[in-house]
C-alpha cells in the first residue's frame, strides 16, 4: 500500500451513536485517559483488583532491573484461575463458554463447566506423560476446541505453551520445537480448510524426526483420515482422557504473576523467529481490561475474534481475555468462502454474534464478493466491529461500516503486536472515529512519533512510534535470548528508556495516530509477520540457490505479496519448472503464507559497499518507482 492511500481523508469523521456512548463501559475515554495517567501504577493496581489472586502483590511495578520490567511482584495467581476456576463457582458455571462450528458443518458448544472439566482432564494427560511446571509444551493444530483445551491445560498445570501456527511446515516447526526445548507436542491428525484435509501430523513426524528433543505426541483425532503413530512416542488423545488418570478435577498450580505462561514466536529482522515471553499476572489483568473496554464486552453478547488462536490475537482475545471475563466466544475451523462467500454472514446470523473481530486481509477477500452475499443475511445482532493487524484502507473500513455494520457499529481499528499482549493503540466506542487510523492510545498507554533523536515530530510529519512508560501486558524477554529482547527494543532510545516497536507512523493536527507500517525487515502478507530472512534462508536451503533477497509488494486483497530475487547456482536454469520447484520448496519449509507469488532469476542483487542488501532498491524497481538515493549502491 502506498503511503498516499493512508493520508487522513480529511475532515471524514463517524461519530458512535448517543445510545452505544452512554451505554458503553466506558462512556468518556478523554476523563479515563487523564485519570489513569496521573496515576499509572495505582490504576493498573484498581484493574488488578477486579480479578481473583491466591495471593495479593506487593508492588503494582518493580522497574530497578529495566528493561526487564516486573508487575505485581509477589503476588501468586494463574490465569487459569480467572479464565476458569472462578465462574464455575457462580451462575456462569451453566453459561456457554465456547460455540464452536467446523469447516465440514458439524458444532460442539461448551459451558464453563463443561469447559473447565474438560480442561482439567486434558491437564491431567499432561501430568501422566510427565509434563510439570515449567515445562514447554509446543501445540500444532487446527482451530478446534482442544487447542483452546490445551493451552488453558498447560497454563493450569503451569506449563509454558509454545503454539505454532498450523500454516507453518516442517522447518519452522522443528526450529520452535528446538528452541523451547519442548519435550512434548500436541498436534491433530489433520485440519479441515477449503474442503480439504491438511496433513499435520505428517509436518510433525518430519519436524519431530529434526528435533530429537521430543519425546511424545499427542494427537486429537479431527480428520480422521490413517496416519502413522510411532509406538512409544505418539498416543491418541482419545486413548489417553479414557484412562482413570484423566480425571475431570486438578488443582490448578500457585504461580507468582511473573511465572511465564507462554512463548510466541514471531519474525524479526534476523532469521531467527523470536520466541516472545508473556506471563500469568500482567497479561490476564492486561488482556481482560482491553477486551472489556474496547469491545465493550458484556453478558449477553457473542464475541466472534476470527483470527486463529495460533496468532497473538487468538492467544489474547479468542482464549484468554473473553475467558477471564466469563464471556461466550464463537470459535469457526475454516476458510471465510467455504463453501460459498456468504459462510461468515450466515453464522453472523444464525448464532447471533454482536461483535465481529476481524483483519483488514479478510475484509478486503470478502468485499471482493460483492454485496450480495452479505445482503443476504440478517446482520442486525452485530454491534461492534473490529479490525487488527495492518492499516486498514479506509475503503475497506467504509465498506465493512456500511456493509455489514449498517452504518450503526463503530469500528475498533486495534493496533498492537505480538510483543504488547494486547491493544495499544485503539478507540473505545466513546472515540470519534476516522478510516484508517487505529486513533488513540488506550488508557495507562504513553505513545508518541520521534525522530531518531527522540524529538516528537510535527502533525503530519513521518516518525518511529515508541512507548515511552511499561504497561503490565508488555513481553517480559525474548526467550533465551534476552540481549536480542534489550537490542531489538530497548537500545534505539537507550537514553530515554522507551520501546521501539519497529513501525513507523504519523500523528494529525488532532492527535490521532496513522500507522504507516514497518520499518524493519518484515512483510506483513495477510496480516502475519514473515521475515525477509526466512524466506530467504528457505530460498537458499535449495540446492539451486546461491543468493535471494524477497520483498513486500502492496497487493489488493493480500496487503502484501512476496516477490523473491535469487541468484542460481552454476549449472541450473531459471525456467518456470524451476520456479515451481521453488514455491513447493518454500510452502514445504516456511508454509503456505510465505511462498512468493513471483520469483525472478537474477544475477546480481543491489547491495550496499557493506554487503547488505538494498531491498529498498529491488522494492523501488518492482514498483515502477525511483529508486532513490543509491549512493550506498555498491559498483
Ligand atoms: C504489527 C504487529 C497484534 C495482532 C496481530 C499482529 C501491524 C497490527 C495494526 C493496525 C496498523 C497494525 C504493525 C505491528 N499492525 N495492528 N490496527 N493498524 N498496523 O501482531 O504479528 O505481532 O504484528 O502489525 O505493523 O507492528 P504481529
Amino acid at each position: 500500500m502506498t503511503q498516499q492511500e493512508f493520508a487522513p481523508p480529511v475532515g471524514e469523521w463517524y461519530y458512535p451513536s448517543e445510545d452505544i456512548v452512554n451505554n458503553a463501559h466506558v462512556p468518556d475515554y478523554e476523563a479515563l485517559y487523564r485519570e489513569a495517567m496521573a496515576d499509572v501504577e495505582s490504576f493498573w493496581a484498581r484493574r488488578a483488583d477486579s480479578l481473583e489472586w491466591y495471593q495479593r502483590w506487593d508492588s503494582v511495578l518493580d522497574s530497578s532491573n529495566a528493561p526487564f520490567f516486573k508487575w505485581f511482584v509477589g503476588g501468586k495467581t494463574n490465569i487459569a484461575l480467572n479464565a476458569l476456576d472462578r465462574h464455575v463457582k457462580t451462575w456462569r458455571r451453566n453459561k456457554l463458554a465456547l460455540i464452536w462450528e467446523g469447516e465440514p458443518g458439524d458444532r460442539r458448544t461448551y459451558s464453563y463447566w463443561k469447559l473447565y472439566r474438560e480442561v482439567n482432564k486434558f491437564s491431567n494427560v499432561l501430568k501422566s506423560l510427565g509434563v510439570r511446571k515449567g515445562d514447554r509444551v509446543t501445540i500444532y493444530m487446527g482451530r478446534i476446541p482442544e487447542l483452546v483445551m490445551a493451552m488453558l491445560a498447560c497454563a493450569k498445570i503451569g506449563a509454558v505453551h509454545s503454539v505454532v501456527y498450523g500454516g507453518f511446515s516442517e522447518q519452522a516447526l522443528a526450529d520452535r520445537i528446538e528452541d523451547a526445548q519442548s519435550r512434548v507436542i500436541i498436534t491433530t491428525d489433520g485440519a479441515w480448510l477449503r474442503g480439504n484435509i491438511v496433513r499435520l501430523k505428517d509436518v510433525v513426524d518430519e519436524a519431530v524426526r529434526r528435533s530429537p528433543v521430543v519425546e511424545s505426541v499427542i494427537v486429537v483425532k479431527r480428520t480422521g483420515h490413517e496416519v502413522k503413530m510411532e509406538q512409544g512416542r505418539d498416543y491418541w488423545f482419545h486413548d489417553l482422557v479414557a484412562l482413570p488418570i484423566a480425571s475431570p478435577i486438578c488443582e490448578t498450580e500457585v504461580m507468582d504473576a511473573e511465572d511465564p505462561l507462554f512463548i510466541l514466536y514471531t519474525s524479526g529482522t534476523t532469521g531467527k523467529p523470536k520466541g516472545i515471553l508473556h506471563t500469568h499476572g500482567g497479561y490476564s489483568v492486561y488482556t481482560s481490561t482491553t477486551l472489556q473496554w474496547v469491545f465493550d464486552l458484556k453478558d449477553d453478547d457473542r464475541w466472534w475474534c476470527a483470527a486463529d488462536p495460533g496468532w497473538i490475537t487468538g492467544h489474547s482475545y479468542i482464549v484468554y481475555s473473553p475467558l477471564i471475563l466469563g464471556a461466550t466466544s464463537f470459535l469457526y475451523e475454516g476458510a471465510p468462502n467455504f463453501p460459498y462467500p456468504n459462510r461468515w454472514w450466515r453464522m453472523v446470523e444464525e448464532y447471533g454474534i454482536t461483535i465481529l473481530y476481524t483483519a483488514p486481509t479478510a475484509i478486503r477477500g470478502l468485499m471482493r464478493f460483492g454485496d450480495a452475499w452479505p445482503n443476504r443475511h440478517d446482520l442486525s445482532s452485530l454491534r461492534l466491529l473490529g479490525s487488527v493487524g495492518e492499516p486498514i484502507n479506509p475503503e475497506a473500513w467504509r465498506w465493512f461500516h456500511k456493509v455489514i455494520g449498517k452504518e450503526r457499529c463503530p469500528i475498533m481499528d486495534t493496533w498492537w503486536q505480538t510483543e504488547t499482549g494486547g491493544f495499544m493503540i485503539t478507540p473505545m466506542p466513546s472515540v470519534g472515529l476516522k478510516p484508517g487510523s487505529a486513533t488513540r492510545p488506550f488508557p495507562g498507554i504513553d505513545v508518541d512519533v520521534v525522530d531518531e533523536h527522540g524529538q516528537s515530530v510535527a502533525a503530519g510529519v513521518d516518525g518511529n512510534l515508541v512507548i515511552k512508560t511499561p504497561w503490565p501486558g508488555m513481553l517480559r524477554t525474548i526467550y533465551g535470548d534476552p540481549e536480542r529482547f534489550v537490542a531489538q527494543y530497548w537500545t534505539a532510545y537507550k537514553a530515554q528508556g522507551w520501546y521501539l516497536t519497529g513501525d513507523s507512523a504519523r500523528k494529525d493536527e488532532d492527535g490521532y495516530i496513522w500507522i504507516i507500517g514497518r520499518n524493519d525487515d518484515v512483510i506483513k502478507v495477510s496480516g502475519y509477520r514473515l521475515g525477509t530472512a526466512e524466506v530467504e534462508s528457505g530460498l537458499v536451503s535449495h540446492p539451486a540457490v546461491a543468493e535471494s533477497a524477497v520483498i513486500g509488494v502492496p497487493d489488493e486483497v493480500r496487503g502484501n505479496v512476496i516477490y523473491a530475487y535469487c541468484i542460481l547456482r552454476a549449472g541450473f536454469q531459471g525456467n518456470d519448472t524451476l520456479r515451481d520447484q521453488l514455491k513447493e520448496h518454500i510452502r514445504h519449509e516456511v508454509g503456505p503464507i510465505a511462498v512468493p507469488s513471483k520469483i525472478e532469476f537474477v544475477d546480481v542483487l543491489p547491495k550496499t559497499r557493506s554487503g547488505k542488501i538494498m531491498r529498498r532498491v529491488l522494492r523501488a524497481r518492482a514498483m515502477g518507482q525511483p529508486e532513490g538515493d543509491l549512493s550506498t549502491l555498491e559498483e
